[in-house]
């Protein structure tokens, strides 16, 4: 490792925190090392405003995961083959391990899981505005892989080159199983679009109603985004929403060709002149609605999420109790622990 994080890495440990007097040493060695691209680690000093955003952004990401398992749940015991089931539960259950190596991820930054999901709970962090729409079909299945977890892997692949370590390393595997998501997506829409004239019916009103909200899992437009600019100097953030919009538009056009459907948006057309397609007009105000919590499942979802972890505190108390006894901890009961983990 170069001087500059050899540097922060010793004033972080000889005494526990910085002087306070003494930070700008700190923020230059800091500034040197994300301008080296070099990644910040755990130990390493931080300016207080880069750790809140990635607990921010990592959290927000984490509770993504979690709650993106449940308008898939809602299919695996109607999934038309024991193949589809085997293959749609695989996937709910590696949304669970995504959350949980973020939220690990997010403990690194001196913030506990049991904090986070209060949070999220009681509506004080957020989670992506997609999956506050209803799965109707099965189809649904198929376009959530295709462009939900298309959409998500546009974003995230940037992201393994983000500049604090332990979420570039969780996110390398995370892409790796999006992208088996997203292909089991794909397959999925194909059969359907190559099946009965009432199944191609189905794939394609899946696809009507997922790809304007995939469109907005971007971001609002780049010149409304708050959290933008300071993300790309930190290197948290490689690209910007409209840039990665754009890219995501690009891949799927063919993809659509290929199964058979429509995009439906009549003003998408390739462009020469950008070497881009164009596309129609997003509805913000469909997006700010749903953000706000107005969308057609947001209230279920956060309902589930409750019940959800209420019911696992049983399981979270167990946990607790078995580790302390396998690790001879100094006192420790499992009741005590299990009372605070999440
Ligand atoms: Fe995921
Ligand atoms: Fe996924």
């Amino acid at each position: 490792m170069a001087t500059a994080a050899a540097q922060r890495t010793a004033g972080s440990e000889a005494d526990g925190a910085p002087d306070p007097v003494d930070t700008t040493a700190y923020q230059h060695a800091f500034d040197a090392a994300v301008a080296a691209d070099e990644r910040i680690e755990p130990r390493d000093w931080m300016p207080d405003a880069y750790r809140a955003t990635l607990v921010r952004q990592i959290a927000q990401h984490a509770h993504s995961e979690i709650i993106g398992m449940q308008p898939e749940a809602n299919w695996i015991t109607r999934a038309p083959s024991l193949r589809r089931k085997a293959i749609l539960m695989a996937k709910v259950q590696d949304e669970a391990g995504h959350g949980l190596y973020l939220y690990s991820a997010a403990e690194t930054l001196g913030t506990g899981r049991d904090e986070l999901l209060d949070k999220l709970h009681s509506g004080r962090q957020k989670y992506s505005s997609i999956f506050n729409y209803p799965t109707l079909t099965w189809a649904d299945v198929g376009a959530i892989g295709w462009l939900v977890d298309g959409a998500a892997i546009t974003n995230q692949v940037p992201l393994c080159r983000c500049s604090y370590g332990p979420y570039a390393r969780a996110m390398v595997r995370i892409c790796k199983e999006e992208s088996f998501h997203q292909r089991q997506g794909y397959e999925l829409l194909l059969a359907l679009s190559k099946g009965t004239p009432e199944q191609h019916a189905m794939a394609q009103d899946a696809v009507n109603r997922w790809w304007w909200p995939s469109l907005m899992m971007f971001g609002p437009p780049d010149d409304e985004s708050q959290h933008s600019a300071q993300s790309m100097t930190w290197k948290i953030k490689r690209h910007s929403n409209d840039e990665l919009r754009q890219r995501f538009v690009d891949i799927c056009v063919p993809q659509a060709e290929s199964l058979g459907l429509t995009l439906p948006d009549p003003e998408l057309r390739w462009n020469e002149e950008r070497g881009h397609h164009d596309f129609g007009p997003i509805d913000w105000t469909e997006f700010w609605e749903v953000l706000k919590g107005n969308g057609p499942c947001n209230e279920q979802r956060i309902n589930q999420r409750r019940r959800a972890h209420d019911e696992g505190a049983w399981v979270r108390e167990a946990a607790a109790a078995y580790a302390a006894k396998h690790t001879g901890s100094a006192g420790g009961t499992g009741h005590e622990t299990g009372a605070t983990r999440a």
